[in-house]
């Protein structure tokens, strides 16, 4: 743990590094970050359309933790790990409806606020107040649900900052999810954030979207960074969108031009006024990362019609997969003994810095 130990805040400017190889490939150091990062900062689970109202729930393994979320009978959502208290087997599968959260082992259940339910003629020795489920807290921000394992961990809202109000213009709530999918790449998941955070590889990376990095305004601070690229004016995507595909109420900046978020730790998104590409990541091993990618139009019948939104899967995805023919390598050649870290770029790599200040920070907190 000899970085960990070691570590004080740097400088871009004067001393900016990527980080050493343990960082990438230490089985330690990635049980500490599931620990200090994913089980104490406020994490991206998904987004509301994936409840239908009361009894509904999803569940998911979040940095290898069993999580479901439910929304209860007055509609609030509630969280737990998903971990009967009698012998850990899971309370539900997959998503769905029900009224109850049902063990299958020795069939305890539990209402939708976690507590140990007992219906008429059910033999059970279990005292109701030993046996909750282990509650998680859960908040929304628009329609993105965000989870603290922390009970203790202050509200989503600090970890926002400003973001919320930067953005209120694109009212994500009325946008419609038209599609997801889970990739997988064998990379430990700070690589995929930043990979993610710079504004650097995308002119050689990315020939279909290098056009728009000529002049872009980034600010990384607190827990995010954002990047704003203004279309250029004889843009030929920009110019070919009819009015009813671009989304209401957008100022101009909005209108004008694509923004991208990464919010610590494992949310981000890419936006366009006709598209929004949100992320969640997941880190499921030391070099192992799940992303999972929702598409999201504003709601209306020709935003939400295939022949609008098939170009838009077909173009996001092939940026995602530039991003992981690349990822892999990196993590093979950061487990070589030839690995030294590099200079990070003082001006293209500012989300990059602002990240691993932010994983340090964590990672050095007392337990
Ligand atoms: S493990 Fe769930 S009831 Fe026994
Ligand atoms: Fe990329």
């Amino acid at each position: 743990m000899s970085f960990l130990t070691a570590w004080q805040p740097q400088s871009l400017t004067q001393e900016g590094r990527t980080f050493p190889a343990e960082m990438y490939i230490s089985e330690t150091i990635y049980q500490r970050e599931l620990r200090q990062i994913f089980g104490r900062a406020w994490c991206y689970v998904g987004h509301v359309s994936q409840l239908q109202g009361p009894g509904s729930y999803f569940t998911l393994d979040l940095a290898e933790q069993p999580l479901v979320i439910v929304q209860n009978q007055a509609g609030a959502l509630r969280g737990f790990f998903n971990i009967c208290p009698h012998r850990a087997v899971p309370v539900v599968l997959g998503s769905g409806q029900c009224d109850r959260l049902s063990c299958r082992y020795h069939t305890l259940s539990f209402d939708l606020e976690g507590q140990l339910h007992e219906s008429e003629g059910e033999q059970t020795e279990a005292n109701p107040a030993e046996y909750p489920l282990r509650p998680i807290q859960v908040e929304t921000w628009g329609p993105f649900i965000f989870v603290n394992l922390d009970l203790q961990a202050g509200p989503l809202a600090d970890q926002l900052g400003e973001l919320p109000e930067k953005f209120q213009r694109y009212r994500f709530d009325e946008w419609a999810r038209i599609h997801s999918v889970d990739y997988w790449t064998e990379t430990n998941w700070k690589l995929y954030v930043e990979n993610n955070v710079e504004s650097y590889h995308e002119f050689s990376v990315h020939a279909s979207i290098a056009r728009y990095y000529q002049a872009t305004q980034a600010e990384a601070r607190h827990h995010y960074y954002l990047q704003y690229a203004a279309f250029p004016p004889d843009d030929p995507d920009y110019a070919a969108k009819p009015p009813e595909l671009i989304s209401p109420g957008l100022g101009e900046p909005e209108r004008t031009g694509k923004s991208t978020v990464s919010l610590f730790p494992n949310f981000a998104w890419i936006v366009r006024p006709w598209i929004a590409i949100i992320y969640l990541i997941d880190p499921q091993g030391r070099s192992r990362t799940r992303i999972r990618w929702d598409w999201l139009v504003p709601d209306s019948p020709t935003a939400r019609a295939a022949d609008n939104v098939q170009p838009l899967i077909e173009f996001f995805d092939n940026i995602q997969q530039e991003d992981l023919n690349l990822l892999p390598a990196i993590q093979r050649r950061i487990e070589s003994s030839g690995y030294r870290p590099g200079r990070l770029s003082p001006t293209r790599e500012v989300g990059t810095h602002l990240f691993q200040e932010l994983v340090m920070r964590y990672l050095t907190r007392p337990d």
